[in-house]
């Protein structure tokens, strides 16, 4: 719970060739033992990541799977096989799978029951738009997609979920929320996954903010209480913008 993830989703960003580049750079920098790290890149290069960050406390994630087991679902990916190369977290909902390829509340229900059988950690991505936040009516939305996904979900397996609050308008567009909003909406999630499940599990969930985390505004908002760590799009694509955000977080643990 006192542990602050920070996850870079590089998105559809870097060759294998870039993929190594980054590493080669990124190994000189020194990670202790209990920071919290997670690099979730394109398939292609997930084997070489897992490869190359072996004996390293870096973790990997995926930005997508299928929930089939198996089968033809051509072009899609499954979780036995990111489980098979040592995957540890998946992505499940983010808003551009939403938005651009029709990932749905039921599709993102049915991938984290899929993640959960494979012990592979899902981190489901909520949150609004521009027009939902002018209409003040975020919390209802957020409230559909986390009843949605937590469907038929045992209450033991919800806390494997992690939970990542990303407002599409603060999502690549340097508009970030400000540290009182985010933890409003981090703390809402909180109390709504309370009322699901229960307090104890409201609790132990694991949240985090994403949309236009960057190391100039990430200690603020890490200092929120309901705020367990970030989820980075473009600060996670240079390894020494990454480290500072590593850095800022250890910090913070540190002084906790
Ligand atoms: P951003 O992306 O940090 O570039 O805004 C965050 C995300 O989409 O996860």
């Amino acid at each position: 719970m006192n542990r602050i993830l920070i996850a870079g989703n590089w998105k559809m960003n870097k060759t294998v060739q870039e993929a190594l580049d980054f590493i080669d750079e990124f190994k000189s920098y020194k990670i202790n033992a209990d920071d919290e790290v997670c690099l979730i890149a394109p398939y292609t290069d997930l084997q070489i990541l897992r490869d190359e960050l072996s004996g390293t406390n870096i973790k990997t994630g995926a930005q997508n799977c299928h929930f089939e087991e198996s089968g033809a679902y051509t072009g899609e990916i499954s979780v036995k096989m990111l489980n098979e190369i040592g995957i540890d977290y998946c992505i499940v909902g983010h808003s551009e799978r939403r938005q651009f390829f029709g990932e749905t509340d039921a599709a993102c229900n049915k991938k984290i029951k899929k993640l959960i059988e494979h012990g592979i950690r899902p981190i489901l991505c909520v949150g609004e738009n521009e027009k939902i936040r002018e209409e003040g009516a975020q919390q209802s939305l957020l409230s559909k997609q986390l009843g949605e996904a937590f469907i038929g979900i045992d209450p033991g397996d919800v806390p494997k979920v992690i939970i990542a609050y990303e407002p599409i308008w603060a999502i690549g567009t340097g508009k970030t929320a400000s540290p009182e909003e985010a933890e409003d909406m981090c703390g809402f999630i909180r109390g709504f996954m309370s009322g699901l499940f229960s307090d104890a599990i409201g609790e132990c969930m694991s949240i985090l903010y994403g949309g236009s985390v960057k190391p100039n505004n990430a200690k603020k908002i890490l200092e929120q209480k309901d705020i367990n760590g970030v989820l980075v799009g473009g600060a996670s694509l240079k390894p020494d913008s990454l480290y500072d955000l590593i850095s800022i977080a250890s910090d913070l643990k540190k002084n906790n």
